[in-house]
């Protein structure tokens, strides 16, 4: 590893996925909740690589999330939408189906400190865990919501993303 390398190491690079019906649609003008994930993690150092809006379907949501995480290319991705208690939040579910490991503590936390602000929050059934060495983590579908939530865990990515960089396999 070069000297370069090791004082300046590359941003992290990140996807970020919006899951909404009416959105992939074309029914929203502006992915609002994508870009507040967009300019939040740049403020933080980190490099928006890849975006995209899907519909809330769960085969979907899987497929983009293996395929993304497969790829190499990703330190995380994050998604947001699709973690509530309707009928098409199937976000957890996808989610979960491609994981190697879940990390409890990273929606556990989000939950409990968004508790503090409103009571809604324990609606979210965010989940996150790691696929082939990247970070998965559900935030809720709001901007206030995505804020908020990513408020709470940015500041430990960056340690999160070193250690989770042992399970890469490509
Ligand atoms: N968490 C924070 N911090 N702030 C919020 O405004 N909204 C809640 C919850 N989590 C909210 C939040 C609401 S109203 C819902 S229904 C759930 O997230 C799920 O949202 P989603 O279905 O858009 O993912």
């Amino acid at each position: 590893m070069s000297d370069d390398f090791q004082q300046n190491p590359p941003p992290f690079k990140v996807g970020i996925l919006t899951i909404s019906d009416s959105g992939s649609a074309g029914e929203r003008e502006i992915d609002v909740s994508g870009n507040t994930i967009s300019e939040m993690i740049l403020s933080a150092g980190m490099e928006e690589i890849t975006r995209d809006i899907i519909p809330d379907d769960k085969r979907t949501i899987s497929e983009v999330l293996r395929l993304w995480s497969d790829g190499g290319e990703m330190d995380a991705i994050l998604t947001t939408g699709g973690t509530g208690l309707g009928p098409r939040d199937v976000t957890p579910e996808a989610t979960k189906s491609i994981l190697d490991i879940e990390i409890p503590g990273i929606p556990e936390a989000m939950r409990m400190e968004s508790m503090k602000k409103t009571s809604f929050a324990m609606l979210s059934r965010s989940v996150s865990g790691v696929r082939s060495g990247c970070l998965i983590i559900n935030l809720p579908g709001s901007p206030k919501g995505v804020s908020e939530c990513l408020e709470i865990i940015l500041s430990t990515l960056p340690h999160s993303l070193e250690m989770i960089r042992g399970w890469r396999t490509h």
